[in-house]
């Protein structure tokens, strides 16, 4: 059985679909999740799925090898980020080489960096009339939205699209990709 954590800082619906995904399966299993946000979605979702959740204290996140004793003893193979807002540590980054891997809501290397989260994405990329835009999941290294691309999938943009519509075309996207990678990663 392989192990995953998620990481998060909101809703957690993609982590819900990925944990969804995993329910009944013999190969994996999100096993641990871990946001910065007191009060936020994910760890409702954590209380109702029976999952170990931990509140990232921010001291220890960037000063200490806290959280990688925590992961290591947690024998967890792959980190996920679902709409982690702080940039990874590296530290942590290198105690899990090629095993860290985050979710865009666009089309990097555009659109990416720091600030570019949530509806900044959308609303910029609406602005810029882009004719279209997606998702890429991509691992994680020491700068925002930079590491190696493992999958990119588009959608069109319509004129009469808004940041709030092409939220939603992007979220399908997410919700519909990133359970199959997450299961592709650990199944190498
Ligand atoms: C997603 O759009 C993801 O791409 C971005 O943050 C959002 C997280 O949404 N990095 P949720 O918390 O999974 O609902």
């Amino acid at each position: 059985m392989k192990n995953i954590a998620i990481f998060a800082s909101g809703a957690g619906s993609n982590a819900q679909k990925i944990i969804d995904h995993f329910k009944g399966s013999n190969k994996a299993a999100v096993t641990l999740i871990l946001c910065n946000k007191p009060g936020a979605g994910v760890f409702t979702i954590a209380e109702n799925e029976h999952i170990p959740s931990i509140l990232i204290e921010k001291e220890r996140f960037f000063k200490t090898d806290d959280y990688i004793q925590i992961l290591k003893e947690a024998k967890i193979d792959l980190v996920v980020l679902a709409g982690f807002l702080w940039k990874v540590p590296g530290n942590l980054v290198q105690a899990f080489p090629e095993r860290i891997i985050n979710i865009h809501p666009a089309l990097l290397p555009k659109y990416g960096g720091k600030g570019m989260y949530g509806h900044f994405v959308h609303d910029a990329v609406i602005a810029a009339k882009e004719p279209e835009s997606g998702i890429t999941i991509h691992f994680v290294n020491e700068k925002y939205d930079d590491g190696a691309t493992i999958l990119q999938e588009r959608c069109t943009i319509t004129p009469d699209d808004t940041p709030e519509t092409l939220a939603k075309k992007v979220q399908v996207l997410e919700h519909k990709h990133y359970p199959l990678i997450v299961e592709r990663l650990l199944t190498l």
